[in-house]
């Protein structure tokens, strides 16, 4: 892959960096700003190599359109904070605002353009117009650097397109997250855990699949559990459950044991009468759900205490661990546990923690842990999977030499 320590010069250069700056905003504040964070390495190298640097991104999933609600102006803010210099924020992406922004760069400055995604084109299913969106992005910059990991998975105009138009390579960022990841995949130190969560069975199947051979663990939480007991013959009341993919489960039990991989379920299970943070509650063992006072009506919401306490002995005696996706339903106490007890684990764990992106990136952070109390948190969610899931991403494989 091709990376900074191959370009030229960039003194006077100006640089075009792609990050991710897909933060969960709450109105105006943003509410976790690790994305934002981990972007800052490769932009200050480039600053003290006195580039001029355009930072780009897209933030949610607007409509093609501007939407104001997915403003990058308060990520622009915070990098500026963290870089500890004023950062010029574009109302456009290559309207008038940009170019003029764009010109307007002294040495070393750095100016944040409108999220990408107000703009069709970024995200178009026709190459062509994609080209065409990329290509006007490309008279911005003699250069341009990839570093939005999160990213790296999508087929869209800022990140290959781009990369085709100009001299591109990885940034730091990118390099980070592959070098950890590949350990993963390639040199795992054992026993090897994966923990898997979250609330849909059917995104993990991809990396469930492409791990069952190298992995010795595998313990599964979260609302996608509950297709697992069932596939194991339990009733699981209202819990979410998909009906389709009970048979994968079923064979990925049976794989699992022909592969001498041990699966991990819950034994018991925090039930609840209803979803949200004034429903009673009772825990049931995972194996009769609805056994609760709540009979068939009952939801499962988080894996049990005595779960939690088996889950984090077998990660924190684990020497590699990934994990992704939350146990319950984290964001409100009385179905935090399982999650908290995993995360602590996971801190316990002497040799690599990983924690995979999205919402168990942003259950750490709520549940008040450090970025430092883990191996590494990866900034990519879907990115993550879909790397250990094998498959080829397009954002990678475009800066391949
Ligand atoms: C993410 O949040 O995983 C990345 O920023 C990618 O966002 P997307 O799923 O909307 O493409």
């Amino acid at each position: 892959m091709r990376t900074i320590a191959s370009l030229p010069s960039l003194d006077g250069k100006r640089v075009i960096i792609r990050c991710d700056l897909n933060v969960p905003l709450d109105g105006q504040t943003i509410t976790d700003d690790g994305r934002i964070v981990a972007s800052v390495p490769t932009i200050k190298y480039l600053v003290e190599q006195s580039a001029k640097v355009i930072v780009i991104s897209h933030l949610g999933r607007p409509d093609g359109a501007p939407d104001a609600k997915y403003s990058l102006e308060p990520a622009a803010a915070r990098l500026g904070e963290l870089l500890g210099q004023p950062v010029a924020f574009a109302t456009d992406t290559v309207g008038v605002e940009a170019t003029g922004a764009v010109k307007a760069l002294a040495r070393g400055g750095v100016v944040v353009l409108e999220n990408l995604r107000f703009n069709a084109a970024e995200t178009s299913k026709d190459a062509v117009e994609r080209e065409a969106f990329a290509a006007k992005l490309a008279e911005f910059a003699d250069f341009f650097i990839s570093d939005g990991f999160g990213v790296v998975h999508r087929k869209q105009a800022s990140v290959y397109e781009l990369a085709k138009a100009l001299p591109s390579v990885a940034g730091f960022l990118i390099e980070k997250e592959l070098e950890v990841l590949t350990r993963l995949t390639e040199t795992p130190e054992r026993p090897y855990a994966v923990v898997l969560g979250g609330s849909k069975v059917s995104d993990k199947l991809g990396v469930i699949d492409h791990l069952l051979p190298t992995v010795n663990k595998l313990l599964v939480g979260g609302g996608m559990v509950f297709t697992f007991l069932a596939a194991q013959g339990h009733k699981v009341g209202k819990s979410l459950l998909e009906v389709d993919q009970i048979d994968t489960c079923k064979e990925y039990l049976q794989r699992a044991a022909e592969l001498g991989v041990e699966v991990i379920l819950p034994t018991d299970i925090v039930v609840a009468s209803k979803f949200g943070a004034d429903a009673e509650v009772a825990v049931t063992a995972a194996d009769a759900i609805e056994s609760s006072p709540f009979g068939g009506n009952g939801l499962g919401l988080d894996i049990g205490p005595v779960s939690a306490a088996a889950f984090a002995a077998e990660i924190a005696s684990a020497k590699t661990v990934f994990w992704n996706g939350p146990m319950g339903v984290f964001e409100i106490d009385a179905f935090a546990g399982g999650t908290r007890a995993v995360a602590k684990a996971l801190t316990q764990v002497d040799g690599l923690s990983v924690v995979g992106g999205g919402d168990s990136a942003a259950a750490v952070r709520i549940l008040g842990f450090a970025d430092s109390d883990f191996g590494h948190i990866s900034t990519g969610g879907g990115a993550s999977l879909e790397f250990l899931e094998g498959k080829k991403l397009p954002g990678l494989e475009v800066l391949n030499d």
